[in-house]
């Protein structure tokens, strides 16, 4: 009789348990299909909102059928450096991913990649060599139209552009202080996808002027929010990252925290990433300003401090802003874009 008994309690839990896994499933997948109609509802809805932004590029990688390329391996690739953040974000390395490949699934998109640098004051002198060599290496076979910020639009360089790239002079008046140049840029870039972009553009990137191009920037850098890498203290310990330590400042980033320390010379990602980034940058600057504070290293320090809170999807690794007075290291296989070597005396205003 006991045994019976155990048999017939076995049975029973066990229908009860079969019941409890059968219900759990169905409450699963109904979920799953609400959220998904949601979903779709939602993304209708934001088309008829004017404030509303084209999204689809970044959702749905589609390769052509039969494209041959190298076999990916999941056990052998680079092993001096990391190619991911804690967070599982890509780091972009050379080696790290296939250029012809991405290509690939970005050119049906048609995508439309903007790239805002400011070339104010004898800043200027840096646009022919930036704007000669992005015709060489950056998002080659893709539509990308520059927008130049300057006070001198009668200086702006005639350089000869690809078929589907473009050039954009944007006039702005000229300043006595280079820290202020630097810390209207988020500003004048906010209201740049603001005013011009939005239906336009897919993809921003901002990028510094007095720079130069070596190598192939392409498709590999597009993401939602898009961080690089500086190449002065990649090696180094958080403690000695130039972040702003005043806790009265909005850019503060206390010790013992931030993940890198990333350039304020270039950023970007896709548009609605990129513009609030500028929002929120310029809210927080100018709040700044108010009580008498300017950051460490003005937009930078509050680029980096965004950063942290609002993590990138993608991280470039210093490949992407390298300075031509700086050695190259072992792990650096390929300078992509570098800072020219420049004396500081002769071309800012103070
Ligand atoms: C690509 O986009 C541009 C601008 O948005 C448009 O004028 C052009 O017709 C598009 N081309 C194709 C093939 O869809
Ligand atoms: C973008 O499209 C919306 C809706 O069609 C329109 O109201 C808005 O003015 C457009 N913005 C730009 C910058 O073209």
């Amino acid at each position: 009789m006991p045994l019976i008994n155990g048999k017939a309690v076995t049975a029973v839990l066990l229908i009860a348990l079969l019941l409890v896994i059968l219900y759990c499933y169905v409450s699963q997948s109904y979920r799953v299909v609400l959220s998904f109609q949601e979903k779709s509802k939602a993304t209708e809805d934001d088309t008829s909102d004017p404030e509303a932004f084209v999204t689809r590029h970044e959702l749905h990688l589609v390769s052509p059928d039969h494209l041959r390329y190298k076999q990916p391996s999941i056990v052998q690739g680079r092993t001096d450096v990391v190619a991911v953040t804690p967070w599982l974000a890509p780091v972009v390395w050379e080696g790290t991913f296939d250029s012809g490949l991405l290509d690939s699934i970005y050119r049906p998109k048609n995508i439309t990649v903007a790239a805002t640098v400011f070339a104010v004051g004898k800043y200027i002198m840096f646009l022919k060599d930036f704007l000669e060599t992005a015709e060489k290496y950056f998002f080659v076979g893709f539509r990308v139209h520059v927008y130049v910020f300057t006070d001198r639009p009668n200086e702006v360089p005639q350089v000869k552009m690809a078929a589907g790239r473009q050039l954009t002079v944007m006039p702005v008046p000229s300043s006595n202080r280079w820290q202020e140049i630097s810390a209207r840029r988020m500003e004048l870039i906010q209201t740049l996808i603001e005013k011009k972009l939005r239906n336009h553009t897919d993809y921003i990137f901002c990028l510094d002027v007095d720079s130069k191009f070596h190598g192939r920037w392409g498709t590999e850098s597009l993401g939602g929010l898009v961080a690089v890498i500086h190449p002065g203290y990649y090696r180094n310990e958080r403690s000695k990252f130039p972040y702003e330590r005043r806790p009265a400042s909005r850019a503060y980033v206390a010790p013992g925290e931030g993940d890198f320390y990333y350039c304020g010379g270039a950023f970007g990602g896709l548009l609605q990433e990129v513009h609030l980034l500028a929002k929120t940058c310029r809210q927080n600057f100018e709040a700044d300003a108010k009580v008498g504070i300017e950051a460490a290293w003005q937009e930078e320090s509050h680029l980096n401090r965004y950063m942290w809170i609002n993590k990138p999807s993608k991280v470039l690794s210093p490949e992407y802003l390298w300075q031509d007075f700086k050695s190259k290291n072992p792990e650096i296989q390929i300078i992509r874009f570098s800072g020219v070597v420049k004396n500081y005396a002769d071309i800012r205003p103070n």
